[in-house]
């Protein structure tokens, strides 16, 4: 995918560090996809995600969400990507923004831990498939090099 490819380049490719990784990472995506409407990333800090970059039209309330607390902590919790196609017909969803539809949230593993993940809210009901979940997986992946890159 081509997206990927150039993401791949500009935050493989250069000394960034995870913090501008992250930057880069969800202006992009926002920027490429037209349903990726709120785009964030997470850091776990002890029991908790911080956020630590946002692209949207506003900003969320949640910037600290307990691990195990709504789509976000339920996908730290569990280490594994969940999908949300209809976030008013799912009791677990931390409101965010009355627009937002559906959701996607990928947790960035190193070393099979979660170090934090990339969140995604969308206007549109069931914005989310397969193949959204494989290419932010991916996107996981480089993300957790350049972790490791800057902690070791
Ligand atoms: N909806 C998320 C909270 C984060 S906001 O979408 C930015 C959740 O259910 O955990």
């Amino acid at each position: 995918m081509i997206v990927l490819e150039q993401l791949k380049n500009k935050i493989i490719g250069s000394s960034l560090n995870f913090q501008e990784a992250c930057e880069i990472a969800v202006r992009d995506l926002r920027s490429n996809f037209k349903d990726y409407h709120w785009v964030g990333i997470y850091k776990v800090e002890g029991g908790n995600l911080r956020l630590t970059a946002w692209d949207g039209s506003e900003p969320t309330e949640h910037v600290l969400i307990p691990i195990g607390r709504g789509i976000c902590g339920l996908a730290a919790s569990k280490g594994s990507t969940i999908i949300v196609h209809d976030v008013n017909h799912d009791p677990r969803y931390l409101q965010c923004f009355l627009s937002t539809q559906s959701e996607i949230v990928v947790p960035i593993l190193s070393k099979g831990k979660v170090i934090g993940e990339i969140d995604i809210d969308s206007n549109k009901s069931s914005a989310f498939n397969d193949q959204d979940k494989n290419f932010l997986e991916d996107l996981a992946l480089i993300l957790a090099e350049v972790w490791e890159r800057n902690t070791e």
